[in-house]
């Protein structure tokens, strides 16, 4: 197995601790996400806990495996809130879990063709238990000032192919007895704002899963065009640089890939302008007329989205869904929309994420009841100017 590889082509900041940019998106560039890696048998490094430091490439060890612990490697993501709720206050908490899913995206593009699986729904105490982690609220008793993480999801490399239903790859990680583990590094925060504790006790109580705490795990898989060279060049393009339509064809083919990253992802759809305006689907057209400065409204007032040259929609998730739901939606929003920017990429066209959704209600938009079907992410897409050649009308 290429861990360092893969990590290398996900998480790793190029640039070492000078370095801003990364191989995946983060709203406001914060990079709120750290990866803990669990290994087993078969991998590069000698079985056992450790934390990955992006700045510096490397794992730091935290504790043994465990006797039990299956071959292979399993990644939890954790989010730290503190930086992205004093940038976006209330509007953090859904920021948080779309960065992790951009982040396993990333690591799932790295990590193919080998097998890689990644759950949104693996109970977020086992999480942490697993990666040696106290849960959110035993955070400050045991390491105080600290900013705690929270776990979200994980990517499994099983090493075996395939594995038979039902795995449980952090089962033997998460079983007693848990050795005490160091922190993985000192970060010493200020005490939490109103605002920050609220942020944090509600993306723990949004992982806390309800019955199957093992989690389903999906495999994960590289669009055909997206190169190793890819993922190293990915950047969101400026809002001004973002107007001119892409092709048709070439906006099908992203919007295909976002719409069939996951089984238990949103719904996504294409808002186009031109000639012929509308929301579009894999399936068809969804509804006439220009959504786009709607969406700019919606998207915090972002007025370039109402010029953008399509916008791609993750929606679903109505008002009253489930906690479980609510996770799994944005994490997977975010995580679509990670392999729909790679995939653009390739294509050569422009990209950029867009975060920011304010009682965007596109069910009530398109005549629906209110409350049930919010947008929840979006992808800005362009195509550039010299491939652009004559308009081609949109089927
Ligand atoms: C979840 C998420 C939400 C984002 N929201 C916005 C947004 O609302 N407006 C915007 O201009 N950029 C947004 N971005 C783009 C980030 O600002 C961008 O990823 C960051 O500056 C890092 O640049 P890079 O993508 O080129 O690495 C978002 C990115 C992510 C991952």
């Amino acid at each position: 197995m290429d861990l360092d590889r893969a990590l290398r082509l996900s998480l790793a900041v190029p640039g070492g601790t000078a370095g801003r940019l990364r191989p995946a998106a983060s709203a406001g560039a914060l990079h709120p996400v750290r990866a803990h890696l669990l290994l087993g048998p078969g991998c590069p490094l000698p079985p056992g806990r450790y934390a990955y430091d992006p700045h510096t490439h490397r794992a730091h060890p935290r504790g043994p495996a465990p006797a039990d612990a299956p071959p292979g490697a399993v990644v939890v993501l954790t989010v730290t809130a503190t930086r992205t709720v004093a940038h976006y206050g209330h509007r953090a908490w859904p920021l948080l879990l779309l960065d992790a899913g951009h982040a396993a995206a990333a690591l799932a593009l790295a990590t193919a063709p080998a097998d890689v699986f990644v759950s949104f729904d693996a109970d977020g105490v086992e999480l942490s238990t697993a990666a040696g982690l106290p849960r959110a609220g035993a955070w400050q008793d045991r390491w105080p000032g600290t900013d705690p993480e929270l776990s979200l999801a994980a990517a499994w490399l099983p090493l075996t192919g395939a594995p038979a239903a039902p795995a449980r790859p952090l089962a033997a990680w998460a079983a007693p007895p848990h050795t005490a583990v160091p922190k993985p590094r000192p970060d010493a925060t200020t005490a939490p704002s109103r605002e920050l504790a609220a942020a944090r006790h509600l993306l723990d109580h949004l992982a806390a899963a309800p019955g199957d705490i093992g989690g389903t795990w999906h495999a994960a898989a590289r669009p055909a065009p997206v190169t190793d060279g890819t993922l190293l060049t990915r950047r969101s393009a400026a809002p001004a640089d973002l107007t001119h339509p892409p092709a048709p064809d070439l906006l099908a083919r992203v919007l295909a890939t976002a719409a069939e990253a996951r089984p238990d992802g949103p719904a996504w759809a294409a808002a186009v302008g031109g000639d012929a305006p509308g929301l579009r689907t894999t399936a068809g057209r969804l509804a006439t007329g220009d959504a786009r400065p709607a969406l700019a409204r919606w998207a915090a007032g972002q007025r370039w989205i109402g010029t953008a040259g399509a916008v791609l929609l993750a929606h679903g998730c109505p008002a009253d869904a489930p906690p479980a739901q609510v996770r799994r939606g944005h994490l997977a929003a975010g995580y679509a929309a990670g392999l729909a920017q790679a995939h653009a990429t390739a294509l050569g066209l422009r990209s950029r994420p867009i975060g920011s959704w304010q009682q965007a209600d596109l069910g009530e938009a398109l005549g629906d009841a209110p409350g049930h079907d919010w947008i929840l992410h979006g992808l800005a897409l362009a195509g550039p100017p010299e491939q652009d050649g004559p308009p081609t009308p949109y089927p």
